[in-house]
């Protein structure tokens, strides 16, 4: 496969870029001829941001997995897809050749069907990194359902929110997952969450960890009896759904500042051609290239980086089964070793984690194959950078920091490996087809250069989100309300003297704990639940690994007599509604919380009091209640 698009020089990206805002149709349209369609599309591009109505492609036919599979097997149907190291170095490696995963990708869709998946049905999948968890993604983007992907971190009660609101008929799991020393019993956590989803009529079981779990009769069937019958009956060709250019692609659930996550929805072309061109841009993918993308498929990182983008462009993406601290801090380095790997990409806090073993993981390990080093998910302090740089890149590999989000489907701003300029701790310049803007509090476009705002983008590109699932309006008002006719990403960000873009961190009530996104008031509805606790306030603070820490002030009105006691309970609390992700790093137990007069609970104050800069509280004289502040500075932890 060629990319005749793929940009090759700083000048290059400087016309393709200028032609992308002046003539987006003309810009897109010649791309999407590289993509395999069942019917061209009517217009490439029609949009109405005040109403966050957005089309690509409108009046085409398509199918994603013609595109990630079937056109590759010609030329390619013996190289590698999916490349799978298991969590266990012990463990065997799984080499799927392209035209082994179409083969298998097809038998699970069948699977689907036979169990009365049809198009447009939403399925939800829980289930560990392993190859299986692309193959039913694929499968259902065969056959024409939404697949929502849910990560194996998520509590039961997670689960069960996003199910009921994307309506699943169907959920596919794992008996359980291998992470590290320990494993996660995935399917008895989907039977705690099936109890309140009434949409539910069918799971289907891969056995992966061979540990007893109880199948219920007429709803749970085992992925492999499934996938024999298939074979049986002769017939395992699948033919690829046609799908409209604007029929949805999967639902990805994602946290906001509000309490509830929203499903972020992407549809089908638009996505497509988006994933496939930061894809072999941003990475400056060569054929043959191994792609080792460290994210979970339960992340948009995996959707886009690990599965449609490299498989798109008929590469051999990597998928990492395990962490990267087991059985030692060299995990990364070995599996880059032993697989050749040729780009890498990973997020800020495990760079910060790994950063912390010092070289010793490193040694004996040979790196130099690396030709492109990414991180993505928040933004990469310097030192962490230069460790990247010095001592993963040996001075020479080129880093990309790629600035996105689960709404934005691919990456938005970021250097070009080796292509265009790179600076440490900046994603640097917008991706062709994107119109950043810094824009004030009263919604003024802030122009020149060296200064800062909040980011919006001011017109459409391929990727974006086009609703939330089943609440429309909560699209518009979460990112097209703020700033009239723009999208607004909820994070902060400056532009130098050069115009290069650096993103400083969330402007909204969001946390990125280690990349993941974690809504404050979602944690604070979830430790209101602990019987005994009257009011809760989270807010974020710097943390060396994670970026940011959680800090959560606590009002309780029980028995306090125990406190260590009590903040495990809350801790469980957490775990048991959310997940482990979202546990505070720290709980202070206080009698009250600063309020303005008008009961607004003044967060200024408590993140200021967290991030241990209570010398810059200020004035604290018009709160109803100033003297909790200090009983707050008095016990803070
Ligand atoms: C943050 C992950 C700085 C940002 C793909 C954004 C970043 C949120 C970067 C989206 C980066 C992502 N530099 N910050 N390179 N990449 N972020 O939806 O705050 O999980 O809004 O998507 O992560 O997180 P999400």
């Amino acid at each position: 496969m060629n990319f005749p698009y793929q940009i090759k020089n700083l000048e290059q990206y400087q016309q393709e870029y200028k032609r992308s805002l002046d003539d987006p149709s003309g810009f897109w349209g010649d791309i999407a001829e590289h993509f395999t369609w069942k019917k061209k599309w009517d217009t490439v591009v029609q949009s109405d941001f005040h109403h966050a109505d957005t089309r690509w492609f409108e009046g085409a036919q398509l199918n994603i997995t013609e595109n990630c599979l079937d056109r590759h097997l010609a030329d390619r149907g013996d190289h590698t897809a999916i490349l799978f190291e298991p969590n266990d170095p012990n463990k065997e490696v799984q080499k799927i050749s392209y035209a082994e995963l179409h083969k298998r990708v097809m038998e699970f869709a069948w699977v689907l069907k036979n169990n009365g998946v049809k198009k447009g049905d939403r399925v939800c999948i829980y289930m560990g990194m392993i190859p299986e968890l692309a193959i039913a993604v694929l499968a259902c983007a065969r056959l024409g359902a939404v697949h929502s992907v849910i990560f194996g971190g998520f509590s039961a009660q997670s689960i069960s929110d996003r199910i009921q609101d994307a309506q699943a008929n169907c959920v596919i799991t794992c008996d359980g997952a291998n992470r590290g020393a320990k494993t996660i019993p995935l399917k008895s956590v989907i039977d705690d969450a099936l109890v309140s989803c009434n949409t539910v009529n069918k799971v289907i079981v891969y056995d992966h960890i061979q540990t007893p779990v109880s199948m219920i009769k007429g709803r749970d069937a085992w992925w492999n009896e499934e996938v024999d019958k298939v074979q049986q009956s002769g017939n395992t060709y699948f033919p690829a759904e046609s799908m409209d250019a604007e029929d949805l692609l999967f639902i990805l659930y994602t946290s906001g500042s509000t309490g509830k996550p929203k499903g972020v929805v992407h549809t089908t072309a638009g996505y497509m051609v988006w994933a496939h061109y930061t894809f072999v841009n941003v990475f400056q993918y060569q054929p043959g290239q191994v792609h080792f993308c460290t994210a979970d498929i339960g992340w948009i990182t995996g959707h886009s980086y690990i599965v449609y983008g490299p498989l798109s462009a008929g590469a051999t993406t990597l998928m990492f089964e395990g962490v990267p601290t087991w059985p030692d801090a060299g995990r990364f380095w070995e599996i880059t070793d032993k697989h050749q790997v040729d780009i890498l990409y990973t997020a800020p806090t495990a760079i910060r984690s790994l950063m912390g073993f010092g070289k010793e993981p490193l040694q004996g390990k040979d790196l130099s194959t690396l030709k492109v080093l990414g991180t993505v998910g928040e933004p990469i302090n310097s030192e962490a950078w230069h460790w990247y740089d010095k001592e993963i890149g040996k001075e020479k590999t080129p880093i990309v920091d790629t600035w996105w989000q689960t709404e934005t489907g691919g990456i938005m701003i970021s250097n070009l490996a080796g292509v265009t300029p790179s600076k440490p701790t900046y994603a640097t310049l917008p991706l062709p087809g994107i119109a950043p803007e810094l824009v004030d509090e009263n919604g003024n476009v802030i122009e020149g250069m060296d200064v800062s705002g909040n980011l919006c983008i001011a017109k459409p590109w391929p990727g974006m989100i086009r609703t939330t699932y089943g609440n429309h309006e909560r699209c518009i008002e979460t990112y097209f309300s703020a700033y009239k006719g723009k999208y607004f990403t909820g994070d902060g960000c400056l532009r130098d003297a050069e115009g290069m873009y650096r993103i400083t961190g969330r402007v909204d009530d969001v946390l990125n704990v280690s990349g993941h996104r974690i809504g404050t008031a979602e944690v604070e509805n979830a430790i209101n639940m602990h019987e005994g606790v009257v009011e809760s306030a989270i807010v974020g603070y710097p943390h060396d690994v994670k970026g940011q820490g959680i800090y959560a002030y606590v009002i309780f009105s029980g028995d306090s007599s125990n406190p260590d006691l009590l903040k495990a309970d809350i801790l469980q609390t957490v775990s048991r509604l959310i997940g482990p992700i979202a546990k505070p790093d720290k709980i202070q137990l206080v009698s009250g919380l600063p309020k303005t007069r008008s009961g607004k609970i003044m967060r200024r104050i408590l993140r200021k009091i967290a991030e241990g800069e209570s010398d810059k509280i200020g004035d604290t004289s018009t709160l109803l209640n100033p003297e909790v502040v200090d009983e707050i500075l008095l016990n803070f932890i």
